[in-house]
């Protein structure tokens, strides 16, 4: 594949919408072709899953069906998304993407990493980020950030104890995949925290 594939991880609030416009806008002013996307969603289709992910009249939704709406969307994206761009040489930037469904359906909902993993083979079909920013911020501050921006979505509604699983296990997750996984602090200023993304980045792109 010719492009490169950026994946933003991190739990809701630390921030990764604004520093995703910046590396985005970064990038382009370097004359490289960008793609921003995110997860769930990314394609008509994806959209469509989103909202029934994210409404909160869906209090009754199973962890399963969750995990599978989720591996849905990102199917969809891969293939319609994702793969044309990285084949056309495009910096793909996704707001998002597999990890997440390790660390919030896997550990967040406690369905574990082999039933997660096994029907998001069939979505991802082999693609892989080359590499993951991850955003830290104590899951408290990252709380409040959220709260602060806009209504807490149906995820956002689950409270503290479910946030902080998730920024464990993201921890975890950090450390199991050093070479890919890059952690950001997020608790920097905004100016702070892009440079050390550029810099991630940077040294990352396939040229
Ligand atoms: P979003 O509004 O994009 O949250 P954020 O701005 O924090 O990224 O909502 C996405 C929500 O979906 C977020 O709470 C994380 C959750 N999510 C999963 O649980 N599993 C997944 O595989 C993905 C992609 C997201």
């Amino acid at each position: 594949m010719k492009g490169t594939f950026i994946t933003i991880e991190g739990t809701d609030g630390t921030g990764k919408s604004t520093q995703i416009a910046l590396l985005a806008e970064f990038l382009r002013q370097k004359g490289l072709p960008v793609v921003l996307t995110r997860e769930p969603g990314g394609t008509p289709i994806g959209e469509k899953i989103r909202q029934i992910l994210l409404d909160v009249e869906n209090g009754d939704m199973t962890p399963s069906t969750e995990a599978l709406l989720y591996a849905a969307s990102r199917a969809q994206h891969v293939s319609q998304t994702i793969r044309p761009a990285l084949e056309a040489g495009a910096v793909v930037i996704c707001d998002r993407f597999y990890d997440s469904s390790v660390v919030y359906q896997a550990y967040g909902r406690g369905l574990g990493e082999a039933m997660v993993q096994s029907i998001n083979q069939w979505a991802l079909d082999g693609l892989e980020p080359d590499c993951t920013l991850l955003f830290t911020l104590p899951p408290k501050k990252a709380l409040d950030r959220a709260s602060k921006d806009h209504t807490p979505d149906r995820l956002e509604q689950e409270g503290l104890s479910f946030q902080e699983t998730v920024y464990e296990a993201y921890q975890a997750l950090a450390k199991a995949a050093p070479n890919r996984v890059v952690a950001v602090d997020a608790s920097q200023s905004v100016e702070e925290v892009a440079k050390d993304v550029q810099q991630a980045v940077w040294s990352r792109l396939k040229r």
